[in-house]
């Protein structure tokens, strides 16, 4: 048994997100939790709201409340959705918590104490039509070093580079569009990344080899263009507040941390909220703090995410000159895509979540997505696809097996699990092809690999299939009643063994599975090798209910009024 810490990139608080962000963050972190607590181990799964900087500032502005109020009703919202989803964390926080604004301060007073922070006055973008300094992301332009016209000034989307306002080509004011800025002078505080680089360099390359080579080309391409020192404080009213007792001036001025500082650091923060919540029980340290060996940290992200946790982070850790935890595998994600396209909210274009979950339950999205997860490359989102994975692998594959084995045997037998003769070579064959199967997907979950894993659980859904055609107990009934029961009491194991090893994936279907049988002190642990290929843990006699329809097909008409609704292929 190990101990794993896992986080997700902490959505960020100005909207409900799309399916976009879900695939690539948290349903795989949520996937991978699961699995891992079925296998025992000892699991804290941390996610929250990120819900500093400008754009919650201007989100709230817009929905005409203060930011405090929009935030805490924008945490519940998103929320909601994840509970929607099953999403089933140990905590989910809020990076404006007191516990992160404490950490935040700490970590910053060490670096300083520790030479890695500077005061500077620097020249800063200001928008005389805004009346305001305009931040990073709010200035937006045409990189300098891929040339697309909608880079932002803290870094371009497209080509994942970091940049500075200065850099852009172009440059034009988000807010209002305005190209008539200029530069003003203030003071902020900076991190001298600079002089962490060997350190960080260091660091990677201890690290690399274990990360997949999304995660590890991201890094290698941000610290061969060397660390910069960047300013960490922002002149707003919203965000963790500079420490007085350290820099009283720029404290009086009311500048508060960059939201970039403290967001990872709420990874930490919002572990201390989960313990402030039971402090005789949970202790946060033990997971942070001068940690032994059997942490293992697994953070989950979109690629536009790798340089703040592979570089930035780490070099705020480093410099911190204390124990914290850093990060073990990186599990970056690139891009899914509608319909070759951008997810786009103006265009309305793409799915939301909480749409989605409109349409239908989470089981059918968790498995699609986490199925077509964009690990390798982006991949595409498009109804057709989806509706006829739907039908395929759960409707077809899954639920049929499903329903059709219960039904049938209660028809025939009633409403116990039959026991029929002694298994004989079908059954052995089936078993070893069970037990291989079900190591293959424990393989692809213990590497993270999601669209295989997801592939091995398809081809143990098939294997009862094809044993079920096999043997055809609806003609096995007619000439051999004792065969046609130890085919249905195998193919009830095997529904009970789908239940147990698809939780991760389809957490809601396999409960109605698994609750079909009224089997004594029953729970989602593992199966192990012996009973996958003996496929004899529901024994006979265990009463059964046939449950309802696990997953509806969808028509034709469905899809078209998916692709109405959503918006088909971008033109
Ligand atoms: N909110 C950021 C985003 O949406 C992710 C923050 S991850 C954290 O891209 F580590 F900084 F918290
Ligand atoms: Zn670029």
């Amino acid at each position: 048994m190990a101990r794993h810490l896992i986080t997700s990139a902490l959505p960020y608080i100005n909207g409900i997100k799309h399916l976009g962000n879900m695939v690539g963050s948290m349903l795989p972190a949520d996937v991978y939790s699961r699995y891992l607590r079925q296998r025992g181990h000892d699991v804290l799964y941390i996610c929250a709201t990120d819900e500093h900087g400008t754009p919650a500032e201007l989100a709230a502005k817009e929905q005409g409340l203060p930011v405090d109020e929009f935030c805490a009703q924008a945490h519940d919202a998103q929320k909601a959705v994840y509970d929607g989803f099953e999403l089933a964390f140990d905590y989910f926080g809020r990076s404006s918590s007191a516990e992160n604004r404490d950490i935040t301060q700490h970590f910053a007073r060490r670096l300083n104490e520790n030479g890695f922070i500077e005061e500077r006055a620097i020249r800063q973008v200001y928008s005389p039509a805004d009346g305001r300094f305009l931040p990073d992301r709010y200035v937006e332009g045409t990189c300098p070093h891929c040339g697309y016209d909608k880079a932002r000034g803290d870094q371009c989307e497209n080509c994942t580079r970091v940049l500075d306002p200065t850099d852009l080509i172009n440059p034009r004011s988000a807010i209002s569009g305005s190209t008539d800025l200029e530069v003003r002078e203030t003071k902020h505080l900076f991190l001298l990344q600079s002089k962490l680089q060997h350190e960080v360099e260091e660091w990677v390359s201890r690290h690399e080899a274990d990360w997949p080579q999304l995660a590890s080309s991201i890094a290698r391409k941000w610290l061969n263009e060397g660390l910069h020192d960047r300013a960490i404080t922002r002149d707003l009213d919203w965000g963790v507040p500079v420490p007085a007792d350290t820099w009283p001036e720029l404290a009086a001025e009311g500048k508060v941390f960059y939201v970039w500082f403290d967001a990872p650091i709420e990874y930490i923060g919002a572990t201390k909220e989960w313990a402030d919540q039971d402090p005789e029980n949970r202790d946060w340290k033990s997971w942070w703090y001068d940690v032994d060996t059997t942490v293992r940290y697994t953070e989950f992200m979109a690629k536009d995410n790798v340089p703040f946790h592979t570089v930035m982070f780490p070099a705020t850790e480093l410099g911190v000159r204390e124990p914290w935890k850093k990060v073990d595998y990186v599990k970056a994600f690139n891009w899914l895509t509608y319909y070759g396209g951008k997810f786009s909210t103006s265009q309305k274009r793409g799915v939301f979540t909480d749409q989605a979950l409109e349409i239908l339950p989470a089981d059918y999205w968790r498995y699609f997505l986490i199925a077509n997860a964009p690990e390798s490359d982006d991949s595409s989102f498009t109804w057709e696809h989806f509706t006829a994975t739907v039908n395929k692998d759960l409707a077809d594959t899954l639920g049929n097996f499903v329903n059709r084995v219960l039904s049938f045997s209660k028809k025939r037998f009633g409403e116990e699990v039959p026991a029929g003769a002694a298994a004989g070579e079908a059954e052995a064959k089936l078993g070893e092809e069970i037990a291989g199967l079900l190591a293959e997907y424990e393989t692809q979950m213990e590497a993270l690999q999601f669209r295989k894993a997801a592939a091995a659980l398809r081809a143990l859904w098939s294997a009862g299939n094809s044993y079920l055609e096999e043997k055809a107990p609806w003609l096995e009934i007619k000439t051999d009643p004792e065969g046609a029961a130890l085919t249905l009491r195998t193919a009830m194991n095997l529904i009970h063994l789908y239940s147990v090893v698809s939780e991760p994936f389809i957490p809601a279907s396999s409960k109605a599975m698994r609750t079909a049988f009224a089997l004594q002190d029953d729970t989602a642990a593992w199966v192990t090798r012996d009973e996958a290929k003996s496929l004899d843990s529901v024994p006979a006699g265990t009463p059964f209910t046939v449950p309802p329809v696990l997953f509806a097909k969808l028509t034709d008409e469905d899809l078209e009024t998916y692709k109405e609704r959503f918006g088909g292929a971008p033109e």
